[in-house]
C-alpha cells in the first residue's frame, strides 16, 4: 500500500505535527507500506520527500531532511501544493494526514484531498471544521445531552465579559482560542482584571474568536476512539493525565517539555465512570460525524451525592498527537493494539 504521511503545515502545531510524523513514518510496517513523506512549509509550500528506502527509522530531523525543498527556483505555494497532489493522485493509494491545529486538522487539507480524489485517515471536511472550533463542538455536543463547560464567546475585538456572565461563571476561567490545539494562546485567569491581557493573548494566535471557559475541577482523562474497517466504532481505555503543581493546567509544557507529566492508561476509574466516558466519546465522535479516530477529552469534576458518574467533555481532536509518547497511541497500546497496527487499522478504514 502506498501511502503519503502529510506533516507540518501553517499551524502554531507544526513542530508537533513534525514529530507526531516522524513517528508515524517509523512504524508504518515496510512489508506492507511504501511510504512517501509530504512536508507543507509554514509558509504553505509543499514538498514531496525523496529517498524512500532510506526511510526507515526516521526522527524528526531525518523526516525534515528528507523533505528539504529541491535547489532551484522555488514555486509559489499554491504551485507547490497544486503540483504536489497532482503527483500525489496519481502515486499513492492513501494519504495520512498527521496535521494538527489550522490549516491541516481543521478540514482544509482535506478539501484538498477530496478535490484530487485521494483517501485518508480520519475524518472529512465537516468534522474536522467543527471539531477543530470548541464553541461549534460544544454547541453541537451539548445539543445532544453531552455536558460541556460553560463558557462566553467573544467575537471581533470584545472582550468584555458581563458582570451577569462573570458571576455565572465564576473564577478561574479558562481563556481561549476558539480553533487552536496544544493548549497554545490558553490562559487561566484567576481575577477579572488580568482578563483583556488574556484575550489579547489568545487573539496574539490570529483568531479573533476567544471562549472564556469556566474551570472545572476534578481529574483529567482523554479516550481515543477508532473506527473499523467494517464500521464498529470502539472507545479505548481511559488515560488519566497527571501533571507536576508547578503547571496550573496541561499547557504546552506540561504536554511537550516536562518529563513529570504522568499518563495512567487504564485509568483508576471506578467501572461505571469508565463505562460513562467510553460512551460519551463514541456518542460524541457520531454526533460530530467523524471517521477514523477521535480523541476525547474530558473533566470528571468532583460531585458529592450524584448517583450517575459525571463526566464533561472538555474538548476534541480529530487528529490527536501522534508520537508514541502522545495520549491517542499509548491508550491503543494499553488495550492491546501496537503502534504499527493501530496505523493498520487507521489505513484499513480510510480504504474501506
Ligand atoms: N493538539 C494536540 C496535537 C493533541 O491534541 O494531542
Ligand atoms: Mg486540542
Amino acid at each position: 500500500i502506498r501511502v503519503a504521511v502529510i506533516f507540518g503545515g501553517r499551524s502554531a502545531e507544526h513542530d508537533v505535527s513534525c514529530a507526531s510524523a516522524a513517528s508515524i513514518v517509523r512504524h508504518l510496517r515496510r512489508e506492507r507500506y511504501e511510504v512517501t513523506p509530504v512536508r507543507i512549509g509554514a509558509g504553505g509550500g509543499w514538498t514531496i520527500g525523496r529517498d524512500r528506502p532510506v526511510l526507515d527509522g526516521p526522527d524528526t530531523a531525518t523526516l525534515l531532511d528528507l523533505t528539504r525543498d529541491p535547489a532551484g527556483p522555488r514555486p509559489s505555494a499554491l504551485e507547490s501544493m497544486w503540483g504536489a497532489l497532482s503527483r500525489l493522485s496519481e502515486e499513492v493509494d492513501v494519504a495520512f494526514p498527521a496535521l494538527h491545529g489550522g490549516h491541516g486538522e481543521d478540514g482544509t487539507i482535506q478539501s484538498t484531498l477530496d478535490v484530487f480524489g485521494i483517501p485518508y485517515v480520519g475524518s472529512g471536511v465537516f468534522a474536522c471544521g467543527i471539531g477543530m472550533d470548541k464553541e461549534l463542538t460544544k454547541k453541537l455536543l451539548a445539543h445532544a445531552g453531552l455536558r460541556v463547560a460553560d463558557s462566553v464567546t467573544l467575537q471581533g475585538t470584545d472582550d468584555v465579559v458581563s458582570p451577569r456572565d462573570r458571576a455565572r461563571l465564576g473564577l478561574p476561567v479558562f481563556v481561549k482560542p476558539a480553533r487552536e490545539g496544544s493548549s497554545v494562546g490558553v490562559s487561566k485567569v484567576d481575577d477579572w482584571a488580568s482578563l483583556a491581557g488574556a484575550v489579547a493573548a489568545a487573539r496574539r494566535t490570529g483568531l479573533s474568536k476567544v471562549l472564556v471557559e469556566s474551570a472545572i475541577h476534578g481529574r483529567e482523562v482523554d479516550v481515543g476512539v477508532l473506527e473499523y474497517p467494517d464500521g464498529r466504532v470502539v472507545a479505548g481505555p481511559p488515560l488519566e493525565i497527571r501533571y507536576p503543581d508547578a503547571h496550573s493546567f496541561f499547557d504546552f509544557d506540561a504536554k511537550y517539555r516536562s518529563d513529570r507529566t504522568v499518563f495512567d492508561v487504564p485509568a483508576d476509574l471506578p467501572a461505571a465512570v469508565t463505562a460513562a466516558v467510553q460512551e460519551r466519546a463514541v456518542e460524541a465522535f457520531r454526533v460530530l460525524g467523524c471517521a477514523g479516530l477521535l480523541r476525547v477529552d474530558f473533566f470528571l469534576p468532583t460531585v458529592h451525592g450524584s448517583e450517575e458518574p459525571v463526566v464533561v467533555v472538555n474538548e476534541v481532536n480529530t487528529m490527536p498527537g501522534f508520537t508514541a509518547m502522545s495520549q491517542y497511541p499509548r491508550m491503543w497500546n494499553a488495550a492491546g493494539l501496537a503502534y504499527p497496527a493501530l496505523l493498520d487499522v487507521l489505513i484499513d478504514t480510510a480504504l474501506a
